[in-house]
Parts: structure tokens; sequence; C-alpha cells
């Protein structure tokens, strides 16, 4: 499992769960994805949390230590909320991949309204763009281009990470 203790994703983790402990009660689920380090949460301590994590081996090693406040379920997240009833009240979604592969999950899931309005958003993306990416406009531009329908754009936080290069956390409210 890769290690997610380093200091520019610290800083950016703080900042998110400054900007959600602003937004969210803490008996309201927040959707995230998470390690078996549980370190979104070490942030946010008593915030209900929901996560999925695809059926990995860390999988079954957060499944043992799951903190009490915490639902996990296995699944890809971008599926599993689409196939889901449920409303959120926020979501911060820290993909370890670009825009491009998360799209249209994304648009669907604003789409079809699957998080309550006025709930806070939040996503990483790594902003290196891959070959098949449509018209080669950097992340930040595009995503809120293409997200300005369903979400009104709060702040970004531009970082290089050691292992997946440049990426950024993106955080809006849901319209
Ligand atoms: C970047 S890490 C989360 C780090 C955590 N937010 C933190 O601050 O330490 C992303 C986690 O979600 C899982 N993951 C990535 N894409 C996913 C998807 N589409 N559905 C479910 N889990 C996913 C990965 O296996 C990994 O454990």
């Amino acid at each position: 499992m890769e290690n997610f203790d380093r200091p520019k994703k610290n800083i950016v983790r703080e900042f998110v769960a400054s900007f959600f402990g602003k937004r969210i009660k803490q008996t309201h689920q927040l959707l995230t994805l998470e390690t078996s380090d549980w370190l979104f949460h070490k942030e946010m301590p008593n915030q209900k949390l929901k996560v999925y994590q695809l059926p990995t081996k860390d999988f079954e090693k957060m499944e043992q230590s799951k903190p009490k406040n915490i639902k996990l379920e296995k699944g890809d997240i971008n599926k599993k909320v689409l196939e889901s009833k449920v409303k959120y009240d926020g979501a911060y979604i820290d993909y370890c991949n670009n825009y491009q592969t998360n799209r249209t999950p994304i648009i669907n899931m604003l789409k079809n309204k699957k998080f309550r309005s006025g709930s806070p958003i939040g996503f990483t993306f790594s902003t290196r763009l891959g070959r098949q990416v449509k018209n080669r406009i950097p992340t930040r531009t595009r995503v809120k281009s293409e997200l300005r329908p369903y979400l009104t754009h709060m702040s970004d936080l531009p970082y290089k990470d050691i292992s997946h290069g440049p990426m950024v956390t993106m955080l809006f409210e849901v319209k």
C-alpha cells in the first residue's frame, strides 16, 4: 500500500479537512476514499465517513482496522455512487489518476443529483495530461468549465507529489 503520510500531501489533507469541517455536520456522512492508514479520518476523527475501496489487499486490512464512525464498502466509487439511492451531504474524492479517466462518472453523479444542493465537494486529480486528453486543455480550466453547470468553484490547491507528479485538489459547492 502506498504511504500517503508525506509532507505536501499532509498539508493538502489539512486544508481539505478544514474546508469540510466548516461545511458539513459531523453526523452527516462524508463520502471519501481512504487507505488502511486512515489518515483522512485522523484529520477529522469525529466525522462520519462513507468509504469505498477497490478489492485490493488494503481492503482486507481496512476491514480489520476500521474506526467505529466509518462505513466501508468494497467497490469502485464511480459505479457505487451511481447505483445507490443515497444522496450525500458531501464528498472528497481523492482520485489517484486524472480527470479524463473519471469525468463521465463525475458528470453522471452530478446530473443524477447524488449530492444535496449546497454540499461541499472536492476532488484530487493528477494534472499530467495523457495522450487521450481532449484539446490538451489544462485540467483546472477544463474541470471548472465542464462542472460549472453543477458546481460553484471555491478554491484550488495545486501541488507536486513525489510519486504521482503534478496534482491539484479542487474544492466546490453543489449548486
Ligand atoms: C489517494 S488514496 C486516498 C488517500 C487519502 N485520501 C489520504 O488523504 O490519505 C486513494 C484510495 O482510494 C482507492 N481508490 C482509488 N480509486 C478508487 C475507486 N475508483 N473506487 C474505490 N477506491 C478507489 C485506492 O486504492 C486508495 O486506497
